[in-house]
């Protein structure tokens, strides 16, 4: 009687575990509910609690930007269906990024629709994404809730055409994603693509499936989208997902008519007034995005932000490995924040749902460096100097015969009241030569120094230099604290 009854189950812990070492577990949510993941070590799916209530609207502009503007740096992430081809289709290599496959490679709506019955991210641990955006020193995440693709990173009940509904992952990562940013205290908001939409009839990008854009955006199409599925979906991510800290639109195309991109902003402030709107969006949103990985060559008034890759694409591609190094990483965070602006620097995880390892090290290699300067960055103001970020070339000329513009890359100024910031890059011998400015010195000290011992100033001809021990330097970058009298540097 007793090996009989036991027979059957011990057979289907062995199909269990078979199916488990086969197919790196893909069948845990239907055979064993998530038992078998103490064999296959892959993480189990979180148990999901309450997420905190959406936040009230802000008395100002100014205190709706008050986060955005102490943050400075924070995590963009591309995932979406595309990660699984990663840069190529039928075995050939399409150029460009990989987020852009279906369009570049012209894939049918019918075929493309095919990544999902394969999607199932199995190694996805929304805590562990999460943590390592802290530990880098991040402050917001922002991820791809719909890219030009089409495709749903949510469960969302607008389109079935989403990650919980049409693929055998059949888990809401971006719900996951809600709960772990709450836990740590990271603000969490979306990229939406409102305006391309490559799985629609109606929306703007896909001409090899659906002909041109200029007739659906005159014969009605485009406008049926946007109200059909672009609108309810803006609406659903809003409503659904706890506190959104912004909505990052991106490629705005014949928004400005009809009321289109008003319909998105009111939107955002009837469900979610705190939330910050992009400046992508083709109507005017909470701040300024930059060009993809362009830096303004100065500072600039206002809110913006630049966002940028890691290496060359948005999307995970297998054959991009070209990582930005973390000492160039660091260079372009604080040149960002000296010129009054944020970094949003992005990550493309793979179809596994893991971020490439050397990527995430480069970016823990910073975050362990703001760890200890991050006064210098986060809620720090713009530099009151400027000579530092370049200048035109006396003998260099571009093609139009103008002095090319060189950028300088020795040293970046941030602020806060009575303290300037110098973080250098790059050392002089003698120890590092203050900018000209009238103001008497109360002190000056390393900010990675928690005795904050005073550093030598000498001065040369009414140049102030101040002197760094070579034993107390950091190979990656220094910053100087020169405390000042006032507030306002006199030059
Ligand atoms: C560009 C790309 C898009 C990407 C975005 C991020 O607009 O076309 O794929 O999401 O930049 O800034």
């Amino acid at each position: 009687m007793k090996t009989r009854s036991i027979f059957p189950l011990v057979l289907l812990c062995s199909l269990a575990l078979a199916f488990a070492l086969l197919d790196g577990c893909a069948t845990r949510q239907m055979s064993c509910g998530g038992s078998c993941c103490s064999v296959c070590a892959l993480p189990k799916a979180p148990e999901l609690t309450s997420l905190p209530p959406i936040l009230p609207a802000p008395a100002s502009q100014d205190e709706k930007m008050a986060w955005f503007r102490e943050a400075k740096y924070g995590l963009f992430i591309h995932w979406g269906l595309y990660c699984q081809p990663a840069g190529e289709w039928k075995g050939q290599p399409v150029a460009g990024v990989g987020e852009w496959i279906m369009n570049r490679a012209q894939i049918p709506v019918t075929e493309y629709e095919g990544l999902a019955k394969t999607f199932n991210p199995l190694q996805f641990d929304a805590e562990a994404w999460v943590q390592m955006a802290q530990d880098a020193g991040m402050k917001y995440i922002v991820i791809t809730s719909k890219h030009h693709e089409g495709f749903a990173m949510y469960h969302s009940t607008v389109s079935p055409y989403n990650v919980y509904d049409a693929t055998p992952f059949h888990r809401d990562p971006i719900r996951e994603l809600a709960q772990a940013c709450a836990k740590h205290g990271i603000k969490f908001g979306f990229y939406y693509s409102q305006s391309q939409d490559w799985h629609e009839p109606g929306g703007m990008g896909n001409t090899w499936d659906f002909g041109p854009d200029g007739a659906k955006d005159k014969n009605g199409a485009y406008d049926k989208y946007l109200r059909e599925k672009a609108e309810p979906q803006v609406a659903e991510l809003l409503q659904n997902y706890g506190p959104v800290c912004l909505m990052w639109f991106d490629t705005a195309r014949v928004m400005n008519v009809n009321n289109r991109g008003q319909r998105f902003v009111d939107l955002v402030h009837k469900y979610q007034p705190a939330c910050l709107i992009d400046g992508r969006l083709g109507v005017k949103g909470d701040y300024a995005s930059t060009g993809d990985n362009v830096i303004p060559s100065e500072g600039e008034q206002g809110d913006w932000e630049v966002p940028a890759t890691v290496n060359h694409t948005w999307g995970f591609r297998k054959d991009d490995t070209d990582w930005k190094a973390p000492s160039d990483i660091l260079f372009k965070l604080v040149d960002v924040a000296s010129k009054g602006g944020n970094y949003l620097l992005n990550v493309g995880p793979t179809s596994a749902g893991v971020v490439p390892a050397e990527c995430q090290s480069n970016l823990l290699t910073v975050g362990r460096w703001l760890k200890v300067n991050g006064e210098a960055v986060y809620g720090a103001g713009r530099s009151p100097f400027g000579d530092e970020f370049g200048d035109f070339s006396t003998k260099l000329k571009d093609a139009n015969g103008k002095p090319v513009y060189l950028e300088f890359t020795d040293w970046r100024c941030t602020t806060k009241p009575g303290k300037l910031y110098f973080t250098v890059f790059k050392m002089p011998h003698g120890g590092f030569q203050l900018p000209d400015f009238k103001n008497e010195i109360k002190k000056a000290y390393l900010l990675s120094d928690p005795e904050q011992a005073d550093l030598a100033i000498t001065t040369t001809n009414d140049v102030r230099q101040v002197v760094i021990p070579r034993e107390k330097q950091n190979s990656m970058a220094n910053t100087i604290v020169v405390e000042i009298a006032g507030d306002q540097i006199e030059r």
